[in-house]
């Protein structure tokens, strides 16, 4: 014989009693509500694990595809990897301006690595806004046939409106005159800061010098019609967008001074490398 009131018997009820309600009730609502709320989330997280991998490739690939076309070497449709092998990839040490060993170039991670108190330093004259400086950069170089550098290409990064921004600069040989500048990420405004990225604006900068005869850093952004020599070291500001014109500014200046690139470009020129 059972006992009409067990546990068994008091949830077999509960649940009959739940069938037998309305497909509109309330209880039912809600528990088709959650039920879609908890299938859709997993969906949602397996998706994002499982496109992580993806995602990571295709920001490398990104990545390498802006190097490519900072360096003038891009073309719609080419493979990327291959025509990335044109580049040495190396280390460079920022304080001493020489080429280091300390690391795998290829795979060294600059963001992270600024994060990390033992890889970084930080910084006290701070104009681009980063907080922390990398002891370590990679750059990437393009060589003649003969092995002579023909073309230097150097990460940059510094604070805009909104955003860091991070891309490359490109110089010729003589590691003063521009190539070009190109950004990959970024968070300012399109139609303002965001025309950073706009063609018309970045086409004046192949050509300028980033240095003036005596070494100093001349590179400017800034609003202003210059005159005499300092045409050839100067950017337009952006109309409408002056505070992420004065933070490309800022970090252009940074990157090609003394706590930057300046001591490797410096030995460049010496051919001390
Ligand atoms: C919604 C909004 C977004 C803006 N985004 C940017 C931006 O990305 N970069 C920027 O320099 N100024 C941006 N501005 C404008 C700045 O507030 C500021 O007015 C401008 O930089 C001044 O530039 P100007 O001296 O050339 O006029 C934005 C303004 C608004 C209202």
């Amino acid at each position: 014989m059972s006992d009409a009131n067990t546990p068994e018997k008091h949830e077999a009820g509960a649940w009959a009693r739940f069938k037998a309600l309305p497909i509109d009730s309330t209880p039912k609502t809600l528990l088709v509500a959650v039920g879609l709320c908890l299938f859709c989330s997993m969906i949602v997280s397996a998706a994002a694990v499982l496109l992580k991998p993806i995602q990571e490739i295709n920001k490398v690939l990104d990545k390498k595809s802006n190097i490519l076309q900072v360096a003038g070497l891009y073309s719609e449709g080419m493979d990327i990897e291959a025509g990335f092998e044109k580049f040495e990839t190396r280390l460079v040490d920022l304080d001493t301006g020489l080429f280091s060993d300390a690391g795998d170039a290829v795979s060294y991670d600059q963001r992270k690595a600024a994060k990390n108190p033992l890889k970084s330093d930080a910084l006290e004259n701070d104009p681009a806004g980063i907080k922390r400086r990398a002891k370590l950069a990679a750059v990437y170089l393009i060589r003649d046939d003969a092995g002579a550098i023909e073309r230097i290409i150097l990460p940059v990064h510094g604070y805009g409106l909104w955003s860091t921004l991070y891309g490359f600069v490109a110089l010729n040989a003589d590691g003063n005159e521009v190539y070009g500048l190109q950004f990959y990420e970024h968070g300012e405004t399109p139609g303002l800061g965001a025309e950073v990225d706009n063609p018309v604006w970045r086409k004046q900068w192949p050509g300028k010098k980033i240095y003036g005869d005596d070494g100093t850093v001349r590179i400017t952004v800034a609003k202003g019609i210059p005159s005499g020599d300092a045409v050839q070291h100067h950017i337009d500001g952006l109309a409408g967008a002056s505070i992420t014109s004065r933070g490309v500014d800022n970090l252009v200046r940074f990157w090609m001074g003394e706590q930057g690139f300046k001591p490797f470009l410096d030995n460049l020129k010496k051919g001390a490398l």
